[in-house]
């Protein structure tokens, strides 16, 4: 009996101990894949361009997406969120980021993207920076694997700039 005991309990490490292993490599796996992705973004048309009755400015744009993540697919992600934010400075903040696009890529079917869209999340800036402001577009993604840690990394697309006038 006690000999049987002791020889579940030693089953029941090894499983562990093998399933802890097998959770190391698969998060290794995500350090040692070097993803090359791919991103561009063209602003089609502001065709919004305002100030707001309290001061701030609001815009709407459409946008043309085109990225391939799919090479941040291991066998090890569950998906990938991403995001396209647009990115600037103002006197306030070092750093303004607003989120203007999102999806869920599920898959690395679904990591080819191409889409025409316009913003998906208001754009209000806290305050009327925008006129003639360089903004950056950034393509943002976290990566949520079944196992470990999730990672983030992103590309910048520069060169950028909101109109001159209101429109
Ligand atoms: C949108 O992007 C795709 C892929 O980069 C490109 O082929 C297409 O011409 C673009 N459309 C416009 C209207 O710029
Ligand atoms: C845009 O990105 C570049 C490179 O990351 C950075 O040097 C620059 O300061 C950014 N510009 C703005 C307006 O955030």
């Amino acid at each position: 009996m006690h000999s049987v005991m002791l020889r579940a309990n030693a089953l029941v490490t090894f499983s562990v101990a093998i399933l802890a292993l097998m959770c190391a490599m698969a998060s290794l796996s995500d350090y040692l894949n070097s993803p090359s992705p791919t991103a561009q973004v063209q602003v089609l048309n502001v065709y919004r361009f305002q100030k707001k009755r309290n001061g701030d400015d609001e815009v709407s744009l459409t946008f043309n997406i085109s990225a391939n993540l799919q090479s941040v697919f291991t066998w090890n992600t569950k998906q990938v969120f991403v995001f396209l934010a647009a990115e600037y400075g103002t006197p306030k903040n070092a750093l303004n980021q607003i989120s203007l696009w999102d999806s869920i890529l599920p898959s690395k079917e679904d990591a080819k993207i191409w889409i025409q869209t316009t913003n998906k999340y208001t754009f209000v800036d806290q305050g009327s920076n925008l006129r003639n402001k360089d903004f950056n577009l950034t393509l943002h993604w976290h990566v949520m694997p079944k196992t470990g840690k999730m990672f983030a990394d992103k590309i910048a697309m520069t060169g950028f700039r909101f109109p001159e006038t209101y429109r």
